[in-house]
C-alpha cells in the first residue's frame, strides 16, 4: 500500500529500534469494524486537538482531500486544547455513527476510555501524528519523532559544541513532546557528561503556544544574565516565541535555535538567518497513508503497518514517516520543492537578488 510517488517509504531510524518491533509484523486484520451500510459512503470522525497551530491547518485538508478522494465522507472536531472538549467530541462522533476514528490527542494519556467506547460501538481508531498511551488503540501513524529530536540537537550542537544550553520543550501532555526530548538527549547527553554543555534551563511550553514560550524565555534570558549559548526548541512556535525574547535582548539571529514543522514564518526566519534549523515532515505523506489506512481501517480491510510503538499497554501497529532536517541551504529543494512553502513567500524579506535560482 501507498505506492504514491510523494508517500516516501519510512525510515525507521536505528533511533526508534528500542521500540519497534520490527519482525513480521504486517498485520492482519479481521474485519471487526462498524462497516458502513451497503451503497452508504465511509463515514470518518477526526477529532483535532487543535487547529490554532499553522501545522494542523496542513493536516486537516490535506486529510479531508484524500479521504474524499478515495469515496469518504470526513466530519472534523477540533476541541482547541481542551482534554473535556476533545472527548465529548468524540462520544459525538461515535454516536454520530462514524466507521472509524482517527485522533489528534490533545492528552494521548487520558483517551483510554474513548478508545474502549469506539470498540463498543465497533469503531476502530487510529492516531494521527501523536500516540494515545496505555490504551488499545489500532493503528499508530506518525513522523519518527526521536529522530525528529536528534536532528534538531544535532544541528545546534555542530554549531555550538560547547555553552550553555536552554531547552524548550514542547506540550508536557503531548507525547510527541517526550519523544523529541528523547531524541535531543540522545545527542546532548554525552556532551553534557563530558563538560561540554551546561544545561541552564529547562522547559515545557504548555499546548505549544508561542507566548508561553517567550515568557519562558524571557525569565531564562534574566535568570542567566542573558547568557545562553544555544536553545534546543522543540517546533517553530515555540521557537518564534523564543526569537520574540531574544530578539528583545539584541540577541535574535546570535543564538542558534532549532525549531520543527516548516512553518511558513519559520521557514522565513531561517532564510533569513533568524533561527538555524526547522524540521520538515512532509504533511500530505501522513494525511495520505492515513486517510488511505481509514478507508480501509472502515471497509474492515488489511492495513499494512511496519512495526510497532510499545504504548504503555499494547504494542501498536504503526507506520513512522521519515522527517527531514532543513536549513537555509536545502530549503529549496526540500519545503520549496514539495510545494509546501512558495518561494516567494519564504524568501519574501530577503532582497531579490539574493533569491535562490531555480
Ligand atoms: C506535535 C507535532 C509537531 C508540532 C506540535 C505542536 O505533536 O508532532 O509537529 O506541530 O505537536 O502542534
Amino acid at each position: 500500500m501507498f505506492k504514491g510517488k510523494s508517500v516516501k517509504r519510512i525510515l525507521v531510524g536505528v533511533s526508534v529500534l528500542s521500540l519497534m518491533v520490527l519482525a513480521g509484523c504486517t498485520r492482519q486484520e479481521p474485519a471487526k469494524t462498524a462497516a458502513p451500510e451497503k451503497g452508504k459512503a465511509i463515514k470518518i470522525g477526526v477529532s483535532m486537538d487543535d487547529l490554532r497551530l499553522e501545522r494542523w491547518q496542513h493536516d486537516r485538508d490535506l486529510f479531508t482531500a484524500k479521504a474524499k478522494e478515495l469515496g469518504a465522507e470526513v466530519v472534523v472536531q477540533s476541541a482547541n486544547g481542551d482534554d473535556q472538549t476533545q472527548f465529548s467530541q468524540c462520544e459525538n462522533l461515535i454516536s454520530q455513527g462514524v466507521n472509524v476514528l482517527v485522533i489528534i490527542p490533545h492528552n494521548g494519556d487520558s483517551l483510554a476510555p474513548i478508545i474502549e467506547q469506539a470498540h463498543k460501538a465497533g469503531v476502530k481508531v487510529l492516531a494521527y501524528d501523536r500516540l494515545i498511551t496505555k490504551s488499545d488503540v489500532d493503528y499508530y501513524i506518525s513522523f519518527d519523532n526521536i529522530k525528529v529530536g536528534e536532528m534538531q540537537a544535532k544541528a545546534i550542537s555542530t554549531l555550538v559544541p560547547k555553552g550553555n544550553y536552554f531547552l524548550m520543550g514542547g506540550s508536557p501532555t503531548d507525547n510527541n513532546a517526550k519523544m523529541f526530548r528523547q531524541g535531543q538527549m540522545n545527542v546532548l547527553q554525552p556532551l553534557i557528561d563530558k563538560g561540554d554543555i551546561k544545561v541552564i534551563g529547562d522547559q515545557w511550553a504548555k499546548d505549544w503556544l508561542p507566548e508561553e514560550a517567550l515568557k519562558i524565555m524571557e525569565n531564562g534570558l534574566t535568570a542567566n544574565n542573558n547568557k545562553i549559548d544555544a536553545v534546543v526548541a522543540s517546533n517553530d512556535s515555540t521557537a518564534g516565541g523564543a526569537i520574540q525574547a531574544l530578539a528583545a535582548q539584541g540577541l535574535e539571529g546570535k543564538v542558534p535555535i532549532s525549531g520543527q514543522d516548516a512553518e511558513l514564518a519559520a521557514c522565513q526566519r531561517v532564510v533569513e538567518g533568524k533561527q538555524t534549523m526547522t524540521v520538515y515532515k512532509p504533511i500530505k505523506d501522513l494525511a495520505t497513508a492515513a486517510a488511505e489506512a481509514a478507508v480501509k481501517i472502515a471497509k474492515g480491510e488489511t492495513v499494512k503497518t511496519e512495526g510497532k510503538v510499545n504504548n504503555g499497554k499494547i504494542d501498536v501497529p504503526s507506520i513512522l514517516l521519515a522527517p527531514i532536517a532543513v536549513d537555509a541551504k536545502n530549503m529549496v529543494e526540500t519545503v520549496i520543492k514539495d510545494g509546501y512553502n512558495k518561494l516567494e513567500e519564504v524568501f519574501k524579506n530577503v532582497p531579490k537578488d539574493k533569491w535562490p535560482k531555480i
